[in-house]
């Protein structure tokens, strides 16, 4: 099996995600966060908003329907759009792009006629039935509502709800710029083929940020990070250097977008995602998306394939302008001049695939071990009495109870032998478990297992554990560290 597929195994098999309405036989592209799942989900978004925070975002929360003049003026509803092509026997639908990928030519088609220039001579067939396939066609990617005698669309980006609110946004900011924006929330796609699960769904966890930049200013963001990383530039060569010294050399052309490379990197390391797993990718002009002028992807590489996690895109005046002109309301930052926007998207879904993949591994016994940072873990730590007689259960209960007022994501588990409750800790990631004992009777002392290394201390006076708010931060946990 491949690193994914293990993962949509121990994902539904342990409750952190799993296809949504399975018991109608379920849907493609709506998935489901179980109970460990949405935690996580909840730990990727607290990250990801802590970074923005701390240098100066503020937030705002605008709704999923949107009015399409909003998306006529944004030019979604004439541009967000993939080429498709449909089976003439069993009517799979493929996206061209995906199919002109696998002949191994690297194009995104804008037009029909474009698709069809790409697609001759390549004989495409059918991967399901074999079957002839029809012409290229346009296919929508926004979900359309207008049941209310108006059209709405499911918003496919929160940045929209941003941009529409630039000037309340700026009386709010009293007027200064730069202005860092974030919304956090879902985004809807009417994708041709959802697949893997989580990793290209129609309805997805987004966080967006735009920065608010004057246009005739550079610099007033620097990189200053020494990390090496893989640039992968748009001519499709790599470069392993620092993101300052990519400016320095030109890979990337504006200091402004590279700090903002720089954050993304930052980011995606703060929650454990390791350097080898991530690069970055320039896109290519012909697949930047109608508002951007340059983009930078951060990937993650899951299953042998980089996978876009966060688009880092210069949107230009573009989107300013454009509401502008077709709402009247005046969306200059003074009197003739419009802000220029960089814009840090990240796919959160994506962000936890890739987490839990490059975290999943298999010890020598053959048992899995998700090694998640224990910041990141749905549960810090367990309490695991030895066995339920004897008055060990009671006596767990009762250190658990007082630990769980202390630590709300503690969790309790007696069922089965205590081998089995430490390996299914291990595989849902919890960095620490406290064993109770026939000694925590006598003298009322614990033991704690670390995960990784399955180290045990013992003898942990039960006061000592339950010192502080918050288990991660236990000095009892220095032993394991020395
Ligand atoms: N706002 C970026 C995106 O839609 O991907």
């Amino acid at each position: 099996m491949g690193e994914m597929e293990d993962l949509i195994e121990l994902a539904k098999r342990r409750g952190f995600f799993w296809q949504s309405f399975s018991i109608y036989g379920g849907f493609s592209g709506l998935y489901d966060y179980g109970p460990l799942g949405a935690i996580l989900k909840e730990r990727v978004y607290r990250v990801w908003k802590d970074t923005y925070m701390g240098i100066g975002a503020i937030e705002i929360d605008s709704p999923s329907l949107t009015p399409e003049q909003v998306l006529k003026a944004s030019g979604h509803v004439q541009r967000f759009l993939d080429m498709a092509v449909e089976c003439t026997q069993c009517k799979t639908k493929f996206k061209v792009e995906s199919l002109l990928d696998e002949k191994g030519i690297e194009a995104v088609p804008q037009t029909v006629d474009e698709a069809k220039k790409l697609m001759s001579g390549l004989e495409l067939k059918c991967s399901r039935c074999g079957g002839k396939l029809g012409e290229p066609y346009e296919h929508h990617l926004m979900f359309r509502v207008d049941s209310t005698g108006e059209v709405k669309y499911l918003r496919p980006e929160t940045a929209q709800g941003i941009f529409v609110n630039f000037r309340l946004l700026k009386n709010f900011n009293r007027d200064k710029l730069p202005m860092i924006v974030l919304q956090e929330g879902k985004g809807y796609r009417n994708e041709i083929s959802p697949r893997q699960a989580i990793i290209r769904q129609k309805e997805f966890n987004m966080a967006e940020v735009e920065v608010f930049l004057d246009p005739d200013s550079q610099g007033i963001f620097q990189p200053t990070m020494n990390t090496i990383i893989v640039l992968h530039d748009m001519h499709g060569k790599n470069h392993e250097i620092s993101i300052p010294e990519a400016v320095k050399t030109g890979i990337i052309k504006s200091v402004d977008h590279a700090f903002f490379l720089e954050i993304t990197l930052r980011f995606a390391l703060s929650i454990g995602l390791p350097i080898p797993r991530l690069r970055f990718r320039q896109h290519r002009k012909d697949e930047l998306a109608h508002y951007s002028s340059d983009c930078w992807d951060l990937e993650a590489l899951i299953n042998g394939s980089w996978l876009e996690i966060t688009g880092i895109s210069d949107r230009g005046t573009y989107d300013l302008s454009r509401h502008h002109e077709s709402s009247g309301e005046k969306m200059y930052i003074d009197g003739e001049r419009f802000a220029r926007v960089i814009e840090p998207a990240t796919g959160i879904d994506r962000v936890i695939a890739s987490l839990l993949v490059s975290s999943l591994s298999k010890r020598e016994s053959g048992y899995s071990v998700l090694k998640l940072m224990p910041e990141m873990a749905p549960y810090p730590v367990a309490v695991l009495p030895l066995q339920k007689k004897d008055g060990l259960q009671e006596k767990a209960l009762e250190i658990f109870q007082k630990l769980k007022l202390l630590e709300p994501y503690a969790y309790y588990d007696d069922s089965g032998a205590i081998g089995r409750r430490y390996a299914r800790q291990d595989e849902i990631g919890t960095p620490y478990c406290i064993t109770i004992d026939y000694e925590t009777l006598e003298k009322n002392v614990v033991t704690i297992r670390e995960r990784d290394s399955m180290e045990q201390i013992k003898g942990i006076p039960v006061d000592e554990i339950l010192s502080t708010k918050g288990f991660l931060g236990n000095p009892v946990l220095n032993k394991f560290r020395k």
